[in-house]
């Protein structure tokens, strides 16, 4: 096999309670990647649809991941990577860890996969390392393993796949603007209170819980973010608007999608789950800022080839 379509899912990081520990993978919106093995040695990005960003391998997310890999393998050609945004970046939801984990994924197939889920992930980080200065996982590892997963441990790297209830859907709301995630984490505090900690873990606890147990209540109210959200919400329109309304048409829970400014709910099936997306829509429609959409089950399965 010299060249793989593949289809890089966006991804929700944090899930309210787990800041950098938590992620799940969404299905029904994501990026394209083609990746190529060619015998010229280094990545090269031949193309780059729906973004305005960086061809210049070591400038691209894709491309450094992939040069991490190429460095720790033994092969001695390169790839052509060709890149169909279809996740806006700045959105918060994985934006640039889908175009990271596509190209070791793929990378790796071609390769007759030498390397691990875990190695891919750690290859991954350096994408998220160049993105917001902070290699962190809780996006890549939700796209590499599929479904919900917790990054257990950074050092050394540990993580766990977490099972997803049947009929769990996710709403995520993007209102048009950009939040980097650099700034959304220059804004947060380095410390907390052992009181904070103590909501917190329990509410990590709980989540955990109620996903291997299929409690739809106990996920929906182990959704609660007693340390990033109070603050990061202050950079989103909007959000106590939209988070009430969610809550009052049904969603089980609702928080930011990673460093936002998307916005997401879990809710029990589809039809809830648009309903949410509707209620979600209104608050915008109202303040006036445009915004996409996006329903999607849990995508258990991670990076696919289509
Ligand atoms: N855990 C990261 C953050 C995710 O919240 O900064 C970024 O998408």
């Amino acid at each position: 096999m010299r060249e793989i379509r593949v289809f890089c899912p966006a991804t929700i990081a944090n899930i309210s309670c787990g800041f950098d520990v938590l992620g799940v993978a969404l299905d029904s919106v994501g990026d394209e990647m083609v990746v190529r093995k060619v015998s010229k040695k280094g990545i090269r990005i031949t193309k780059l649809t729906g973004q305005d960003l960086p061809l210049e391998a070591k400038k691209n997310v894709a491309g450094v991941a992939g040069l991490a890999l190429l460095e720790a393998s033994d092969y001695d050609g390169g790839f052509e990577i060709e890149i169909y945004k279809k996740i806006k970046a700045g959105s918060g939801i994985g934006s640039s860890a889908a175009s990271s984990t596509g190209a070791v994924w793929a990378m790796n197939e071609l390769l007759g996969r030498p390397f691990s889920k875990i190695e891919l992930v750690r290859f991954a980080m350096e994408g998220e390392r160049l993105a917001s200065g902070v290699a962190h996982a809780d996006n890549v590892a939700p796209a590499l393993f599929g479904g919900f997963t917790l990054v257990r441990s950074y050092n050394p790297l540990d993580v766990i796949s977490i099972p997803s209830p049947d009929q769990l859907y996710a709403t995520v709301i993007h209102p048009q603007i950009e939040v980097k995630t650099s700034d959304s984490r220059s804004v947060l505090r380095t410390k907390i209170t052992l009181a904070q900690g103590i909501k917190q873990w329990g509410n990590v606890g709980g989540l955990i819980a109620g996903l291997f147990t299929n409690d739809y209540d106990l996920v929906g109210r182990s959704l609660e973010d007693h340390i990033v959200e109070p603050i990061r919400s202050i950079l989103i329109p909007g959000f106590d608007n939209v988070k009430s309304e969610a809550l009052n048409a049904g969603a089980l829970g609702c928080g930011i999608s990673g460093s936002g400014p998307s916005i997401f709910a879990f809710c029990k099936g589809e039809a809830i789950a648009n309903k949410v997306g509707e209620s979600m829509k209104e608050v915008y429609q109202d303040i006036g800022i445009d915004y996409d959409v996006h329903v999607s089950k849990i995508n258990t399965k991670g990076i696919r080839v289509i």
